[in-house]
C-alpha cells in the first residue's frame, strides 16, 4: 500500500535493501552519523533517571545501536531480512545486552499493542516506507502518553537547484530505495489532523544542513 505521492512500493524497498545490505555500512556510515547520534541523544535525554523502553522503527544494519546508553531498552524492526541480518551480527559482536529483540515487521502495520513504548526512533525511515503518513499513525499509536517520537529526515529542498535535483532523483526513487524529494508538508500535515501529538523540535542536522531532527511528543 503506498500514498498517493510515493513511488515507492514495499517489493521496491525488499528488493533495494536485499541489494543495499552487504555495502550499506561501508557506504551510509559516515554522511549519516551526526543524524543518528543527535537522534540517539534525543532518546538518551529521556532515559537519565530510568530505563526506557524504546522501538527503533526501521533498524536496518543497527548502525544506530551502539549509540544508546543501557538504560534505553531496544526492540529494533525492519521489513528487511538481509538487513536484519547484519544488525544482528552487530548486536552480537558489539555484545549490545540492551537490544531485547530485532524482528521483522512492516513499520505500516506495526503488531505492538497501544501504548507499548516510551519512545519510538525512526533514523532515515519516513522518506523511504511506501506511506509515511500511515507509518506515523502506527509510531503515534504504540507510544505512551507523554512519549516521543524522533525522526530524522531528508526534507526535500521547496525550490531552486537543489529542487529540481531532487525531483530528477525522485524519478528514481525505486531503484534508490528511498525518496529525495520528500516534503515537509508530509509531516505538517499530518500533525495539522492530529491535535493529540505536537512538535517539540525541528532542527538542521549536519553534514550542511542535509538532515533534520524532528522530535514529536504524544501529549
Ligand atoms: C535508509 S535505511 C535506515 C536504517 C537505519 N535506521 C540507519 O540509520 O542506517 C531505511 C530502512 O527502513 C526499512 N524499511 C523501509 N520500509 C519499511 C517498512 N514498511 N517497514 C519496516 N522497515 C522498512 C528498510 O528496509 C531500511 O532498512
Amino acid at each position: 500500500m503506498q500514498d498517493k505521492t510515493s513511488t515507492i512500493s514495499h517489493a521496491d524497498v525488499e528488493s533495494a535493501y536485499a541489494r543495499w545490505a552487504p555495502i550499506y555500512d561501508l557506504v551510509f556510515t559516515a554522511t549519516m552519523k551526526p543524524g543518528r547520534r543527535a537522534g540517539a541523544a534525543a532518546i538518551n535525554a529521556l532515559a537519565t533517571t530510568r530505563e526506557i523502553q524504546l522501538l527503533d522503527v526501521g533498524v536496518g544494519t543497527g548502525l544506530e545501536l551502539p549509540m544508546f546508553s543501557p538504560h534505553v531498552k531496544i526492540t529494533g524492526i525492519d521489513l528487511s531480512e538481509p538487513m536484519l541480518n547484519v544488525a544482528r551480527k552487530r548486536v552480537l559482536r558489539e555484545g549490545l545486552g540492551n537490544v531485547l529483540s530485532l524482528q521483522a515487521m512492516d513499520a505500516m502495520a506495526l503488531t505492538f499493542a497501544d501504548e507499548s513504548f516510551d519512545a519510538v526512533v525512526a533514523p532515515y525511515v519516513l522518506t523511504v516506507v511506501p506511506d509515511a503518513r500511515r507509518t506515523l499513525d502506527e509510531m503515534a499509536r504504540v507510544v505512551k502518553k507523554g512519549g516521543e517520537i524522533v525522526l530524522v529526515n531528508h526534507i526535500g529542498a521547496e525550490r531552486g537547484m537543489m529542487a529540481k535535483l531532487e525531483a530528477w532523483l525522485g524519478q528514481r526513487a525505486a531503484a534508490l530505495g528511498w525518496r529525495p524529494e520528500f516534503p515537509w508538508a508530509i509531516i505538517g500535515d499530518w500533525l495539522a489532523q492530529r491535535p493529540d501529538i505536537v512538535l517539540a523540535e525541528r532542527r538542521k542536522l549536519p553534514p550542511l544542513d542535509l538532515f533534520t531532527l524532528i522530535r514529536l511528543k504524544r501529549l
